[in-house]
């Protein structure tokens, strides 16, 4: 990993996984799903992010909060559970998830070293909108960019290429910061200094994408960037 982490003006963050934990949805209803909630857990963001890249290769993109309830439904079937009120819930949480406990400092130290910041997710405007106003984070974003604008999903180029448009930043300029793997790659291979938030301590992907460095969460990140 030697991509250089200098010059950097603009710390772009992915949301699910990276600031906000989608795992804090099924935690608040582990008891209305008994022992099999971890898992359920599991496949839902698995099935997830399998249709967002099923429905980039069919040229069928929507919005990611239908492609969120298509990929719970499909896991609420394969655990058998079949009740609409525990599906309301699920679904409702994901619209307030936790914030990793390491985040708003992070952020408001990049912030007080002059250091820009926005994110760039998958979810649709309508449903990042209510949980980065409930997170208590929102004021530290110039931007909250959605793959809704280009209508498709990471890591389709045509989503990484909407940071340079909207906030006026050439690539390598950019600080990506992902902990989903393929996320990190993608925007690697697009052309930003990437970092990964390897949150679970896991091997890399083997696909393209050179990345900058590898950290265990967003804590270490102002001393990488040299600005704690
Ligand atoms: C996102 C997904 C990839 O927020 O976590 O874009």
């Amino acid at each position: 990993m030697d991509v250089a982490l200098s010059g950097i003006q603009l710390c772009v963050f992915d949301a699910y996984g990276t600031l906000f934990d989608f795992g804090s949805a099924v935690a608040r209803h582990r008891a209305a799903l008994g022992p099999q909630a971890d898992a359920l857990s599991a496949l839902w963001r698995d099935k997830q992010i399998q249709y967002t890249w099923l429905r980039n290769g069919m040229g069928a993109y929507a919005p990611f909060w239908q492609v969120t309830g298509e990929a719970l439904d499909h896991c609420l079937a394969v655990h058998a559970v079949d009740d609409a009120a525990v599906r309301d819930k699920l679904m409702d949480a994901y619209l307030a998830l936790d914030t990793f406990p390491e985040v708003p400092a992070t952020l408001a130290a990049l912030r007080r070293a002059g250091m820009r910041c926005a994110i760039l997710s998958n979810g649709n405007p309508e449903m990042l909108a209510p949980m980065v106003a409930s997170s208590g984070i929102a004021d530290q974003f110039e931007a909250v960019l959605s793959v809704d604008a280009a209508q498709v999903f990471k890591p389709d180029r045509r989503v990484y290429a909407l940071v340079e448009t909207r906030c006026a930043v050439k690539p390598e300029n950019v600080c990506f910061l992902s902990a989903n793997c393929w996320d990190a790659h993608g925007a690697a291979h697009f052309g930003f200094a990437t970092v990964w938030i390897n949150r679970g301590g896991m091997p890399d992907d083997r696909v393209p994408g050179k990345l900058a460095a590898e950290i265990r969460d967003l804590s270490q990140l102002p001393a990488l960037l040299g600005v704690a």
